[in-house]
């Protein structure tokens, strides 16, 4: 179908591109028939047009990367789908490059036979590749709890500027609170807490002496709310006085601590005569009077008696 002469052209221009080397002369030589463009920055995934100027009156046309011919005129040689024919006319012959790829970069020359003689224009395309293809990282050689946070990466470079965003989070083994006994009135509602930091989040068991405590037994109740676990007693009883101790687990580890509920005696009028709090209280007057009435009485039943 084509005419041997223009595929010999075409391999011979080939040789000439091959022997030469490229960029062979720079833009600025007039008497130059081979002209190097500005180069090409593109980002990976996107698509790239080459343009090249026809003029004159041309006979053939091809757009080559490095040595391979891509396109000859309208016929497609390169076998990759990413390439195609934009437009071929008398002004300009592009074609396109979709979904850049790394090994995409280098030269690409466009060929030009004139009626005269050959000229070539070449171009430089350079790849940008995606952050995580590139080696750029932070090393944090001891992380500890106070490394975890969002960290930014700023990436700048001519054609924009990319920023991304990394959580670390830092594990490490639940660490509770030192817990504080719990004072209640028999019949009053009475809550231990237990708070434990931990990353992941800890999951709490609780413990009267060596006995496991459920949620649902008897009149009490566990709640766990992220870091914070709450054992509440709706109407505490004589058997609920103790020793509680809670466990904090997460898969680093385990760490507890233990509490006291104690019994508090609610100040009340009989106890205001009968304790000793009723002497600090400030009512040890009343209880004098009382007691020296009493001592009076002792005292005087003697002389009553010979009465
Ligand atoms: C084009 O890029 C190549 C490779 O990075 C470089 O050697 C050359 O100087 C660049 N040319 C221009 C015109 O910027
Ligand atoms: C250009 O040539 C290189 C090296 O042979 C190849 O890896 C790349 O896929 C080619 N790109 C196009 C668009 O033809
Ligand atoms: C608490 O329990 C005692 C004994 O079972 C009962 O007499 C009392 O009414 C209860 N109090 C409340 C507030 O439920
Ligand atoms: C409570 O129990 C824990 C664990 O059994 C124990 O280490 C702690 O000494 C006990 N506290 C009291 C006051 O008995
Ligand atoms: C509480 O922690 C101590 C050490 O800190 C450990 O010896 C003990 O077994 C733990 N108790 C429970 C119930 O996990």
């Amino acid at each position: 179908m084509k005419n041997p002469l223009y595929w010999a052209m075409l391999v011979g221009m080939t040789v000439l591109l091959m022997e030469q080397g490229l960029p062979v002369r720079s833009q600025g030589d007039s008497q130059s028939d081979n002209k190097v463009m500005d180069n090409i920055t593109v980002r990976q995934g996107e698509t790239v047009f080459l343009r090249c100027a026809q003029g004159d009156v041309v006979t053939h046309t091809a757009w080559l990367n490095r040595s391979s011919i891509l396109y000859a005129g309208e016929d497609k040689w390169s076998v990759d789908p990413r390439v195609s024919l934009v437009t071929l006319n008398q002004e300009e012959f592009t074609i396109k490059i979709e979904n850049v790829d790394m090994t995409d970069e280098g030269q690409y020359v466009c060929a030009v036979q004139t009626s005269s003689r050959p000229r070539t224009t070449s171009v430089h395309i350079l790849v940008q590749g995606d952050l995580a293809s590139d080696d750029e990282y932070l090393e944090i050689p001891s992380i500890s709890r106070q490394r975890a946070g969002t960290y930014e990466c700023t990436a700048v470079n001519d054609i924009d500027t990319d920023v991304q965003t990394v959580d670390v989070t830092v594990n490490y083994a639940p660490t509770v609170s030192e817990g504080r006994d719990v004072g209640v009135t028999l019949g009053q509602r009475g809550v231990l807490e237990c708070e434990a930091d931990a990353v992941p989040e800890a999951d709490f068991e609780w413990y009267k002496d060596d006995r496991r405590i459920f949620n649902g037994f008897d009149g009490m109740e566990i709640v766990n709310t992220g870091s914070l676990s709450k054992l509440t007693f709706f109407n505490v009883s004589d058997g609920d006085y103790g020793n509680y101790t809670c466990v904090a687990i997460n898969k680093l580890g385990s760490s507890n601590t233990s509490f006291l509920l104690y019994v508090v005696i609610e100040p009340t009028s009989s106890t205001l005569l009968q304790g000793p709090r009723a002497v600090q209280d400030g009512s040890g007057g009343a209880m004098g009077v009382h007691s020296h009435t009493c001592l009076l009485f002792i005292v005087f039943l003697p002389f009553l008696l010979r009465f």
